[in-house]
């Protein structure tokens, strides 16, 4: 049966100097690499466990792997990708910005947000997408049944590559005010200057995240999200106080290990509706293999893939 022919080990994990050849590449493998994510350091990544289940059910012969390239090399890491004939990629932190500058053509979603996820090899071009965006919107729709057309959204920790993203594609996705929240307000004052050149009509705040008029102002949002990394160890504190939850509101954290983070913990305390970043994660894998497979139908395989940890 195809499905278990083509079935293979995913995740193997390589580094740049092992795309000098195919038979470098795929020693030991029936089946050859071509999708990988890129990143510094990627053994943690979670990308092949979505991605391979969905190449073998959908019968295609492809690994995806791990590569770990250095920053300044994923120019090189493309060009060598291309010589192998990969179909595309993922990148992952910190090569985000590195790989738009790597891209010959950007998508417009991605141009916006200043960051490239996904890569698709085209026979005349290495073109950039940002799947982080759509991926998100989707895991609020499925969490939450609402639109993000329209709300109040404030972002904790704009001032990563992940928050800058997320604004980006609010402000893309109709919403109708922009609170950026940061510890430090130099990366979020460029991030507004440049979301309000997109869209001079929309009104975007910004604010340190110890300012005391703060926890009003997050009453009054429906959407809540953080995308700092305060939150990734397991006694990190919430970046907001228990004062800026409201009963109802909708609250995200795109941090999903640990699953319940002291953020989403204050909001439910307070009566909120929470969702962690595990479908966002999911979410952002299906617009990828859609974009390297337009018409396929990933989204059973991945689900199972990520499920069976
Ligand atoms: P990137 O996503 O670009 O790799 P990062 O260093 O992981 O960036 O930081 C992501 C976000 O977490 C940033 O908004 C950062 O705030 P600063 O811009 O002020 O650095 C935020 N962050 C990291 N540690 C923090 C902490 N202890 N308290 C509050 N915010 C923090």
């Amino acid at each position: 049966m195809l499905r278990a022919r083509f079935l293979c080990m995913s995740g193997d994990l390589y580094h740049l100097d092992d795309l000098s050849s195919r038979e470098r590449l795929d020693a030991g493998h029936e089946i050859p690499a071509r999708l990988a994510v890129i990143g510094c350091p990627v053994a943690h990544s979670a990308s092949p466990r979505m991605h391979q289940p969905a190449l073998d059910e959908a019968g295609i012969a492809a690994r995806y792997v791990k590569i770990e390239v250095d920053p300044g090399r994923v120019a090189e890491a493309f060009r060598r990708m291309r010589e192998l004939g990969f179909i595309g990629c993922n990148v992952t932190v910190p090569h985000k910005f590195e790989a738009m500058a790597a891209c010959t053509d950007i998508d417009p979603g991605a141009q916006e947000m200043g960051a490239v996820n996904t890569v698709r090899f085209e026979e005349n071009s290495t073109r950039g997408f940002n799947t982080d965006g759509p991926g998100f919107e989707a895991a609020i729709t499925e969490a939450f049944s609402i639109p993000l057309k329209d709300l109040d959204v404030l972002i904790a920790g704009a001032g990563g590559g992940a928050g800058g993203a997320l604004a980006a594609h609010c402000a893309r996705a109709g919403v109708r005010r922009l609170v950026l929240a940061n510890r430090s307000l130099d990366k979020i004052e460029a991030l507004a200057l440049s979301i309000r050149r997109y869209h001079p009509g929309l009104r975007v705040d910004v604010l340190a995240l110890g300012d005391p008029v703060l926890p009003d102002l997050a009453r009054q949002c429906q959407l809540l999200v953080n995308t700092s990394s305060v939150g990734l160890k397991a006694d990190d504190p919430s970046p907001l106080p228990p004062e800026s939850f409201t009963a109802g509101q909708r609250v995200f954290d795109t941090i999903y290990q640990p699953p319940l983070t002291a953020f989403l913990a204050g909001a439910q305390a307070a009566g909120a509706i929470t969702a962690n970043g595990a479908s966002m994660l999911l979410h952002q894998g299906i617009h990828a293999f859609r974009l390297w497979f337009p018409g396929s139908h990933p989204a059973a395989a991945m689900r199972r893939g990520l499920a069976a940890g």
